[in-house]
């Protein structure tokens, strides 16, 4: 496994719609060295999401971390989500020291390949749902900058 360069606004991969991973190559096994690279990438970073385009590959694959380890989602949609939405403050490893305030559906349904080419369904809410809703912004282009208010830098202690 290897550590990845993160790419980092305005890179231009970051703004491109990805493409889905083909089926067959899913299962094949084509994906798990880069979601292993990733996973490890983004537990280096202390990052709780990674999407493929940040590491320059415009596929849609994203990792995310939860309590029970990483998961690694292919081709991800969001099948429903909740009416509410919450604000809440984010930020992401390829916009370094920005954080703002995105308005983000509660709880979602979403559904993907398992990298081993398993279909899955899975029900998020709170953190773990905004993280998947943040990563899968990245599959289309979008960073959390356009959608934040009260965009703001870190400040040192
Ligand atoms: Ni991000």
């Amino acid at each position: 496994m290897s550590i990845l360069k993160i790419l980092t606004n305005p890179n231009p991969v970051l703004r491109r719609v990805c493409q889905a991973a083909d089926e067959q190559d899913v299962r094949a096994g084509d994906f798990q060295a880069l979601a292993d690279d990733m996973a490890e990438t983004m537990l280096t970073k202390d990052g709780i999401g990674l999407a493929a385009p940040q590491v320059g590959h415009s596929v849609r694959l994203i990792v995310v971390n939860t309590k029970d380890g990483v998961l690694t989602l292919i081709n991800p949609v969001i099948t429903s989500k909740s009416l509410t939405k919450e604000w809440d403050e984010e930020g992401c490893l390829s916009v370094p020291n920005t954080f703002g305030r995105v308005k983000r559906h509660k709880k979602i349904r979403c559904q993907f390949l398992t990298v081993d080419g398993k279909n899955k369904r899975l029900e998020a809410r709170g953190l773990l749902a905004r993280v998947i809703q943040h990563e899968i912004d990245h599959l289309d282009g979008i960073l959390f900058i356009d959608k934040a208010k009260d965009i703001h830098e870190a400040h040192e202690l």
